[in-house]
């Protein structure tokens, strides 16, 4: 993997509404992870349906985008060396009960598709995704 030094997640509904924002910040920034570019918004269904559009014929498809739209989300750009697959590590397997001890997603996920936050998959898919969500002014000098 090309070892990009930019990386997206996206603070999941259930995540927001049950105030964990802050911890998860605070694991973010202990794992020496920048914060280059955040903010709070709600992703309507059909931007949920866009984004996830990868996994359309998936049969996850239509739960994970009531649940991707059914509350506020917090999205942020991320900096560190190696920032994909760092972040990856820190948020742990995208099922919760496979999540490592010390991972985001083993202390605050609670199911497959509740599980509190997502992480880009590739470099590739990180420039995709920020690009989706923050405009040239919010994402200055990134790359
Ligand atoms: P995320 O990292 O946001 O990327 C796609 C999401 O689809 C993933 O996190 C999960 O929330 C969800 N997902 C992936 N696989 C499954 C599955 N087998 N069942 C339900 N939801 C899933």
């Amino acid at each position: 993997m090309e070892k990009g030094k930019f990386t997206f997640t996206i603070i999941k509904p259930k995540a927001i509404k049950q105030g964990h924002m802050i911890g998860i910040f605070n694991m973010i920034d202990q794992a020496e992870f920048k914060i280059r570019a955040m903010k709070m918004t709600h992703m309507s269904i059909d931007d949920a349906k866009e984004f996830y559009s990868i996994h359309k014929d998936k049969a996850f498809f239509d739960s994970l985008i009531k649940f991707m739209s059914s509350g506020h989300v917090v999205v942020a750009v991320l900096e560190k060396e190696n920032a994909v697959e760092d972040f990856r590590n820190l948020i742990g397997s995208t099922n919760p009960a496979e999540a490592k001890p010390g991972t985001i997603r083993h202390k605050y996920a609670s199911s497959l598709t509740e599980n509190a936050v997502h992480g880009s998959d590739s470099n590739e898919n990180a420039m995709k995704e920020i690009a989706f969500f923050f405009s040239r002014r919010e994402i200055f000098n990134i790359q």
